[in-house]
């Protein structure tokens, strides 16, 4: 008997949990130590209510809006997740063209299993490149540029791994890339996964691959690499907007590193509202964390976000149907959005104000 299709996130989730290997399924879903601030990023959503309005004519509604001046067709894109190689052989490939066919960004990340080159060429849509900052600076250099010639459209600079988070699910499984799968962008000094370690292989490699001394100059230096439009990710205090804004970031994602880094962290919806007022319009502002509902991307578009990035949910359709299951689950959320706004009396993104959450 065949399964049947699932039609939520959560039902991707269970059906994607049923297909990954243990040590596949860990490393996605997992969060470090006793995963508060992973379990805290969804609950935050479950607890606002939407006091909606009624008789406003929702007969026709438009979800599109623009990021960095480009339009997408919903305020929805896809973070930068490493390794999707373990979700389905087409890896990022499949999600960059599911991106594309939905109308909005997959965000590429520096530890993809598919060269960045790749990626880009899945894809008529827009890609971003999310770097992490190595030890050896030419290393960096190196894959700007390649993001460059790639065609990407962006860079987003991820600052909340100064080493990785611990994950007690990776260390147990001592967690390290399938045989078969290696890092994509394998470039002069980005080394490779350790083997036979007792613990994560992932945590080793990044305790000494990547710079845990970035600091806001070194934003300034990034932007003076290429012409790119350059993303700050991982930012959770409003002077650390402030701060981003004033080296020159031309967009802030709000984000924990899904529960992955440090444990206890607030939870990003919880602060999205002090952010929202501190960069007032001044860069894109984006959110990730927990989102599981359209009525998810709603509640954080009223708090002030310009728009919301997934990043489990897209490795769930990834893992349950490849290309068809990532355009599966950015249908769903969509659709979710779209009944939500009819309910609450919105046609248009930028009617979606903080009156709406409570
Ligand atoms: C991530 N995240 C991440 N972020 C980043 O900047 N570079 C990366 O390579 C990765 N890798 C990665 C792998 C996996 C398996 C996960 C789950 C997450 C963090 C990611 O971009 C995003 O911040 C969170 O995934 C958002 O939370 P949700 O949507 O997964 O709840
Ligand atoms: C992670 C890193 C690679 O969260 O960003 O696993």
């Amino acid at each position: 008997m065949s399964e049947p299709q699932p039609i939520s996130v959560s039902e991707y989730h269970a059906a994607a949990r049923e297909r990954l290997p243990k040590p596949a399924y860990d490393y996605y879903a997992g969060g470090s130590w006793d995963e508060i601030t992973l379990d805290e990023n969804e609950r935050v959503y479950d607890r606002l209510r939407l006091h909606y309005r009624v008789m406003r004519d929702v007969s026709k509604r438009d979800l599109s809006t623009t990021l960095l001046g480009r339009p997408v067709s919903m305020p929805l894109v896809i973070a930068p997740t490493a390794f999707q190689g373990m979700a389905h052989e087409s890896g990022e490939c499949a999600t960059a063209g599911a991106a594309s066919d939905a109308g909005t960004v997959m965000i590429a990340s520096t530890l993809s299993n598919k060269p960045i080159e790749e990626i880009t060429a899945a894809t008529d849509g827009d890609v971003w490149f999310q770097l992490y900052v190595y030890r050896d600076r030419g290393v960096s250099r190196a894959l700007v540029a390649r993001a460059v010639d790639a065609g990407c459209k962006a860079l987003v600079l991820t600052v909340d791994v100064p080493g990785l988070g611990v994950r007690e699910r990776d260390v147990r499984n001592r967690f390290q890339l399938p045989e078969g799968l290696s890092m994509g962008n394998l470039t002069a000094g980005m080394g490779g996964m350790p083997d036979n370690l007792d613990g994560s292989a992932l945590a080793a490699y990044v305790g000494c691959m990547f710079d845990p001394s970035l600091s806001w100059p070194d934003l300034d230096w990034l932007r003076s690499l290429s012409d790119l439009p350059v993303l700050v990710k991982g930012v959770v205090h409003a002077d650390d907007a402030r701060l981003a804004i004033e080296h020159g970031a031309a967009g802030i994602i709000v984000s924990n590193h899904g529960g992955r880094q440090l444990d206890t962290a607030p939870a990003t919806l919880d602060v999205l509202p002090e952010i929202a007022e501190a960069v007032d319009g001044r860069a894109a502002l984006l959110i990730d964390g927990g989102v599981r509902r359209g009525t998810d991307i709603l509640k954080a578009v009223a708090l002030g976000a310009d728009a919301v990035a997934i990043g489990r949910p897209a490795l769930w359709g990834l893992a349950v149907g490849g290309r068809a299951g990532v355009a599966d689950v950015l249908r769903i959320l969509r659709t979710e959005l779209d009944a939500a706004m009819a309910m609450c009396g919105v046609t248009r993104i930028d009617q979606l104000g903080r009156e709406l959450v409570r």
